[in-house]
């Protein structure tokens, strides 16, 4: 197949930082997308309604005039969090979901939960106003190996999180493992998973084999070749249970690479439906592209697809070496290389 038409897709897991880099997310997340969850993250973290209400102005303000992107909004749990704040969340018809952090588990999670079992009166008042609960799943615990953190999550809180709220929407957020797509199939209805598409084209080779790069280094890591394999065949397998959350993660080229520490997260937002649909393709599975970029997710939070279409064509186009990011610069995904489809309508 040469050319796809899909209903406009929408992104359910994006950071995009705060001025004054905005300007460049903003326009990049918004060519294709129709909507996308925004992670809440920031250096002082989005933990309340009226400070999400405020970073959905900023986000705003750099939309072009026609642009009908909408940003949904999202809150940070820390141990200070109140049920009074998920009841406002609830009531404020503006906030998505809260995102779960472990404490010190990737960028700006140091003011995230040290004690996931502690905030289940908090799962509950979610459960109560209906907002879906977004979980980065990883253990902190440095006693863990890098690699094993996502497989250690599941064993020791998320297992037992799915069984304690059968009515709460959870979505288990960029899995990159062999280990949790198997967690998923026996998962619940009310359990789903987004996949980033650097863990279904890259796999930890890509990272350390050939000369470390940073560029690749991302939370949770890149795992190995039969992780990627079985995430592809998840993607790609028609299950609603997956979708789109392209986890795309700004970073200035700087402190991706400080060789004092490289900062977690890959920039695909420049070309992320182009790259699904390549990885799609590959698989012999373009036809599982839309429900996965553009159906599922929308019918997991409860809300219509989108009424539009795009078109994706077989055809190259070449990635800039950097991007503008504020008064810096990024290096994105495929850098200075080509990708193989392109958005043509
Ligand atoms: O690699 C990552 N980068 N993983 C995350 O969970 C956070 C993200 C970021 O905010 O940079
Ligand atoms: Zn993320």
């Amino acid at each position: 197949m040469q050319s796809i038409e899909i209903t406009r897709p929408d992104d359910w897991h994006v950071h995009l930082r705060d001025d004054p880099v905005l300007r460049d997310t903003v326009k990049d997340i918004s060519r294709y997308f129709g909507r996308a969850i925004v992670m809440p993250n920031l250096a002082t973290p989005v933990t309340n309604v009226e400070m999400a209400s405020q970073y959905r102005r900023r986000i705003l303000a750099h939309l072009a005039d026609d642009s009908a992107f909408e940003p949904m909004m999202t809150l940070y749990l820390t141990d200070r969090t109140t049920t009074e704040t998920v009841k406002q969340a609830g009531q404020s018809g503006l906030i998505r979901a809260f995102k779960f952090y472990p404490a010190g588990a990737t960028t700006n999670a140091d003011a995230g939960v040290q004690k996931m079992e502690s905030i289940y009166p908090l799962f509950e008042e979610m459960t109560l106003q209906r907002i879906p609960l977004l979980i980065h799943g990883e253990v902190a615990d440095p006693g863990v190996d890098v690699f094993d953190r996502e497989a250690v999550f599941i064993d020791r809180h998320l297992d037992h999180l799915v069984k304690s709220f059968p009515e709460l929407k959870i979505v288990f957020e960029h899995i990159s493992t062999a280990g949790a797509v198997q967690f998923m199939q026996s998962s619940p209805a009310n359990v789903a998973a987004t996949i980033a598409v650097h863990h279904l084209l890259y796999n930890r080779n890509h990272l350390l084999a050939d000369g470390m790069k940073s560029l690749y280094y991302c939370m949770p890591i890149l795992k190995e070749r039969a992780d990627q394999q079985a995430l592809i065949k998840a993607a790609t397998s028609g299950s609603s249970k997956y979708f789109l959350g392209s986890d795309s993660a700004p970073h200035a080229q700087s402190a991706k690479e400080d060789c004092s520490g490289c900062a977690a997260g890959a920039y695909t937002a420049h070309a992320a439906i182009e790259l699904y649909a390549e990885v799609f393709d590959e698989a012999g599975a373009l036809d599982k592209l839309e429900g996965f970029a553009s159906h599922f997710g929308a019918s997991f939070y409860g809300l219509p697809r989108n009424s539009d279409t795009i078109q994706l064509e077989k055809r190259p186009w070449l990635v800039a070496d950097r991007l503008s990011f504020g008064d810096q610069h990024l290096v994105p995904i495929r850098s200075g290389q080509e990708i193989r489809w392109s958005v043509t309508a």
